[in-house]
Formats: structure tokens, sequence, C-alpha cells
């Protein structure tokens, strides 16, 4: 096992009728703002919820952050942070309002334009604003986590960052609430915390046994409960599963010790910000074919993989592997997620943009060996048309 320093000071408060207890969470006397998407939240309820309980704190409100959060529209709300000289802030909604809060949070306190924390890789973010969220789609683990993704329109480039001062003070999981979620979101978070497990999990032995056993129950625990999110909407205990499998999915303890990919992940980025494509409906693609480009690198992994995980021990390992990807893409296809460019209308002509962005976002040298270069890159694209 790897050395490792784990830290994770996010407090989870889980389960049905959760939201009250914003009421005490939320420091009294703080000048709160809550951010929010396009406004899920006003229809299912949940931003009445939140207001129910907050009735005692001082709010104002930031609402329309998108899905793939903009640079454009942050800018926005740390304006509007800094006008009514916020000092907390909440977020309601998925990972793209939580880590649009991230970035306000972060960006808020800077003296210079928010957008060089990517350039300067977090280093400049001293200090942030503290806030909470009210997760209403398990996918991204943004809830527990230190990380955020934001796209910037102008130029189409979606970066990542990642400080220890972006953690939540707080989230609270209130499985019902994720309800009333498109079949679509409830598919791309499956896949989403799938992937996630995966480039942690799928690079290379190094003894970690505790680590490896609890990404194999995660990865049981989606495929087994996620179809039952789609056949059965409302089943309390199937969200609640998944809803706690997406948290601890990307929150950090699996990630420990152990060599991380995240190659599918920064492929994926680029094709988001170039075609639009949901996040998941990216891993969906790039996942399987990552693997069969990679599977000599990946093969002792692999093998774990297809018996512990799919169950598959009969047959050379050639055929046990290519047995496992294939299950993997199958489930991520019974979820909802197409896994081929061509489902999302795309043909060989977006390979040279997404190659040239990855260029030019110096990530050539990818993977858990760095060895994932422009032309691995090329060719796991070329394979998924
Ligand atoms: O905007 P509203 O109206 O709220 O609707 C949202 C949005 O359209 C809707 N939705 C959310 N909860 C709902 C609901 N609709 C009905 N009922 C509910 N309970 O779902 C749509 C998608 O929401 P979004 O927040 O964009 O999805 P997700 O949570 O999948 O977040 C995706 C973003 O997170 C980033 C991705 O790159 C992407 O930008 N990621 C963040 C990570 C992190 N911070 O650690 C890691 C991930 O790998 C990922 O990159
Ligand atoms: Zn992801």
């Amino acid at each position: 096992m790897l050395n490792f320093d784990f830290y994770n000071p996010t407090r989870i408060l889980f389960g049905q009728g959760q939201i009250a207890s914003l009421s005490t969470l939320v420091p009294t006397g703080a000048r709160v703002m809550m951010l929010y998407g396009g406004g899920s939240i006003r229809q299912n309820g949940v931003y009445d919820e939140v207001m129910a309980a907050l009735a005692g704190h001082s709010v104002t409100e930031f609402g329309g952050i998108e899905p793939n959060p903009s640079y454009e529209t942050l800018m926005r709300a740390i304006e509007q942070v800094k006008s009514e000289k916020i000092d907390f802030l909440l977020a309601v909604g998925g990972g793209s309002v939580i880590d649009g809060t991230k970035f306000v949070a972060a960006g808020a306190l800077l003296d210079e334009d928010p957008w060089s924390i990517f350039d300067k890789r977090s280093a400049n973010i001293v200090d942030a604003l503290p806030f909470g969220t009210v997760l209403t789609l398990p996918a991204t683990g943004s809830e527990m986590n230190s990380g955020g993704v934001v796209t910037r329109k102008s130029t189409q480039e979606k970066r990542s960052f990642m400080s220890r001062k972006v953690f939540p003070q707080f989230s609270i999981l209130d499985p019902a609430k994720t309800f009333t979620l498109p079949v679509r979101q409830v598919g791309n978070g499956v896949v989403d915390a799938f992937a996630h497990i995966m480039e942690q999990y799928l690079t290379y032995p190094v003894n970690a046994k505790v680590q490896d056993r609890f990404a194999e129950g995660l990865l049981l625990t989606l495929v087994e409960e996620g179809p039952k999110a789609l056949s059965d909407p409302e089943d309390y205990d199937v969200r609640a599963n998944v809803m706690w499998c997406a948290t601890l999915a990307l929150n950090g303890l699996i990630g420990v010790g152990v060599p991380q990919d995240w190659a599918t992940h920064m492929v994926g980025h680029e094709l988001t910000a170039l075609y639009n494509l949901d996040h998941a409906q990216t891993l969906a693609i790039i996942l399987p074919n990552m693997l069969r480009a990679r599977r000599e690198e990946k093969r002792t992994k692999l093998l774990q993989y297809a018996e512990r995980v799919w169950g598959l021990t009969g047959g050379d390992e050639d055929t046990r592997i290519e047995a496992a990807i294939a299950r993997t893409e199958r489930f991520f296809a019974q979820m909802g997620v197409g896994t081929r460019l061509a489902d999302y209308g795309l043909g060989a002509d977006c390979v040279e943009p997404v190659i040239k962005a990855l260029e030019s976002h110096r990530m050539t040298k990818l993977g858990e060996h760095r060895d994932v270069t422009i032309e691995v890159s090329r060719r796991v694209l070329e394979m998924s048309l």
C-alpha cells in the first residue's frame, strides 16, 4: 500500500427529514446565499423545505447554475456575494450546483480573476467562504470532496480544481429528494459513480486489500441497485443505497494508498466542452475502450475485477477480460447511457478536435503510469466511434 494523508471534514446528515436540520447547521446571524440550478428544486418542493428551515435566517438566492456550471454564470454569483456581503453559501442541487458553489466560495475571496485557480493549480486558494450543501442528485461525490469542475463557455474549456479549503462543512443527503430525477439523470449518476470507483480501483495491485474490497462492494451495489432505481423510482431503500454509494465512490476513502487513473475523465471532459455531452455519457463511451486499449498494463486488476465483480472464472485470461469489459458496457447501456460516440450523433470528425484540446491542456501523459499519450487517447476515441 502507498503512503497517504487522509483528510475529510465534511459532516453528513443522511435520511428523510434531514433538511429541517438546516435551521441549526447554518450559523445564526450569517448572511446566507442559497445557490441552485435551473428550477427542479422549485418543482419538487426542496426549495420550499429549505426556505422553511431557514426561516430564522437572512437568506438571498442565486438561481440558474447550469449543468456543467459556467465561469460566466459563476462570476455573476461572485459579484452578488461581494455586493451583498454574503458570508455563508448553501448549494442546493446536483454536482454542478455544488461545484459552482465551491468556485464561488474560493473565487469571492481572491483579488485576481478566479479563472487563475486553474492556471495556478489551486495554489492561490488560501481561504474560501464556508458552505454547506443539500444534494438532490447522487453522482459526483462533490458533496463530500474537495474538487470542482467549471466550464468556460467562451473558450470551450472544462477545467477542474481541488483544494482542502472547499470541502463542504456539511451535506444533507435525503434519498427521497431523488425520486423526481429524470431517468437520464438516474442513469448518469450511476454511471458516473461506477466510473469514479474504476478510476481508483482498476490500475495495478499494491496489496491494498481494504480499498479493493471496499471498491468491489460499491461496484456490486451499483450493479444490483442501479437498474432498480430505474424500474422502481420511488423505492426509498434503493435510492438510499445508490446515494451513499455515489458519495463513498469519491469522498477519498477508496482512493487512499492506491494508484489512480483518471484518463477516462480527462478525455471525457474535452468531449463535454466541445460537444456538450453529459459528463456520464462521455464516461460510458470512453471507459470500456480505455480498459481495452490498456489491458496489458491493467491485466492483473482486470482479472480480479472480472472474477470478483462479474463472477467470471471460466475460460482463458483474455476471454475473461473481454467478457468483463463487455459486461461493463452492457451495464451502462442497461442504465440507459449509450456507449458509442455514434449514439450521440458524433462521427470520426470529432476525434481531432478532442486530441487538439487534450494537447492544449497538456493532457498528454495521463493514467496511473503516465503512459496514456495522445496516441493512446486517439486510439481509444477511434475505438469508440
Ligand atoms: O438544474 P436543475 O433544474 O436543478 O436540474 C438538474 C440538471 O438539469 C437536474 N436535477 C438535479 N436534481 C434533480 C434534478 N431534476 C429533478 N429532480 C432532482 N432531484 O439534473 C440535471 C443535471 O444536474 P447536474 O448537477 O449537472 O448533474 P451531476 O450531479 O451529474 O453533475 C455534473 C457535473 O459535476 C462534474 C461534472 O463534470 C459536471 O460538470 N463532476 C464533479 C466532480 C467532483 N466535484 O468531484 C467529479 C465528477 O467526475 C464530475 O466531473
Ligand atoms: Zn465523474
